[in-house]
């Protein structure tokens, strides 16, 4: 006999969480590779590279070494000074040793913040597109997003003006990506500079400038707000060695916080993960020192597939593009197909055109509802030149094909 439950078995707070949307497409994409069908995955937030030689080299001597005992829960001092040093060096922002925490991937990072800031009813305000764990880890800690419309005439950017309409007294943090994921936007010094002049006339809300693309920025040179006076102890700033050193596996992010805020999210991670991996810690060192040739030419390639992502995206009729400044990702705008047919059925949506150039064409997008904006797709470029050529040829035909 079935046994009937008072209670659901899970919680409410897992039962409403959204399933991560770029994961579920990765996932969806393996499963059409499993049953054979050649699919070109462009839904990836990972660069194609292999971690550099020399980073290798040092976690291999970590083994050798013997460090394979639980660090301090941020991380190793002399790593943690490497982080503050590193900040000085790129970001012209002073973050001491004891303001910096290291977690395992900035995802956590993350986390640590939004449950040590926000209580119930806080608001977290979120530019739109914003990155998909975002939202969800928002909602974790109990506060809502109130998040902020832009388009691709806009370059994804929002302005001081609406920055300012935004905020109310229960604005609690805003949170953006500069290079952003999934729109591939770069906030310029003096745009920055207007929304700090605006969040600086409310000192009750805290920034967090999650800078993980910051190696990938293709303008003149990347701009930390941290730098800004009218900020001072007011901007936690998020890193991780995941997309500039094409680590993702070995689970690294980490901050640069006010004092009170890194004590609170190592004491919450003492009590979740502790530190993160030893190995990667001491490797982190490394990839974090002097030695960036290997970045700068993953940076190299990056930007050459933009722009040719920028040809052969500019040749499809009805794909609205705008230049991303960075990032591995573009995100065209497809609400002109909404309406249109493939057969008999309707595209009621640009989720659903996505899930048809999925399983037509063979080549996984992210639709970009979960990103906030349900009128574009995410298109990673972080794959070979020939792939790339590859599946926008097949979404071309794809798309000239719906009537
Ligand atoms: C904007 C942004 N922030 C944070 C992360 C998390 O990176 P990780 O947890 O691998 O350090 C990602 C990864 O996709 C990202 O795109």
């Amino acid at each position: 006999m079935e046994t009937v439950l008072s209670k659901p078995r899970l919680s409410k707070r897992i039962l409403e969480m959204k399933e991560s949307s770029t994961l579920k497409m990765a996932a969806l994409s393996r499963a059409l590779k499993a049953e054979g069908h050649n699919v070109i995955s462009l839904s990836l937030g990972e660069p194609d590279f292999d971690t550099p030689e020399h980073i290798k080299v040092a976690a291999k001597q970590a083994i050798d070494d013997n460090f394979s005992h639980y660090t301090p829960v941020p991380g190793y001092l002399d790593l943690r000074e490497a982080i503050s040093h590193k900040f000085k060096r790129d970001n012209k922002v002073d973050y001491s040793p004891a303001q910096i925490v290291v977690s395992t991937g900035a995802k956590q990072t993350l986390a640590n913040l939004m449950l040590c800031l926000l209580n119930e009813g806080d608001e977290v305000i979120l530019p739109i597109p914003y990155w998909v764990s975002y939202e969800a880890q928002v909602i974790l800690a109990g506060a809502t997003v109130n998040s902020i419309p832009t388009s691709v005439d806009t370059d994804f950017k929002i302005t001081a003006a609406q920055l300012e309409e935004a905020i109310n007294e229960n604005t609690k943090v805003f949170l953006f990506s500069s290079p952003c994921n999934p729109s591939g936007s770069v906030y310029l010094k003096e745009e920055l500079e207007a929304l700090a002049d605006v969040l600086a006339k409310h000192p009750q809300i805290v920034v967090v400038a999650d800078e993980i693309y910051e190696h990938i920025n293709f303008t003149d040179g990347h701009f930390s707000i941290a730098q800004l006076p009218q900020l001072k102890d007011r901007v936690v700033t998020v890193n991780g060695l995941s997309k500039g050193f094409a680590m993702t596996g070995w689970r690294l992010g980490y901050m640069g916080a006010p004092l009170d805020i890194a004590k609170a999210c190592s004491k919450m991670q003492g009590q979740f993960t502790s530190a993160t991996c030893s190995i990667t810690q001491r490797a982190a060192i490394v990839a974090l020192g002097d030695n960036l040739e290997p970045t700068f030419k993953m940076k190299e390639a990056f930007k050459q597939r933009r722009a040719l992502m920028i040809e052969l995206l500019s040749d499809m009729p009805g794909v609205k593009i705008n230049e991303p400044e960075g990032a591995f990702y573009i995100f065209p705008d497809f609400s002109a197909f909404v309406g249109k047919k493939a057969g008999d059925t309707v595209i009621e949506s640009v989720d659903q055109l996505c899930m048809h150039i999925l399983n037509t064409a063979h080549v996984a997008l992210v639709a970009g509802a979960g990103f906030g904006n349900p009128e574009c797709m995410r298109i990673s470029y972080a794959n070979s030149e020939e792939n790339l050529r590859e599946a926008m040829a097949r979404m071309k035909k794809c798309l000239s094909e719906l009537s």
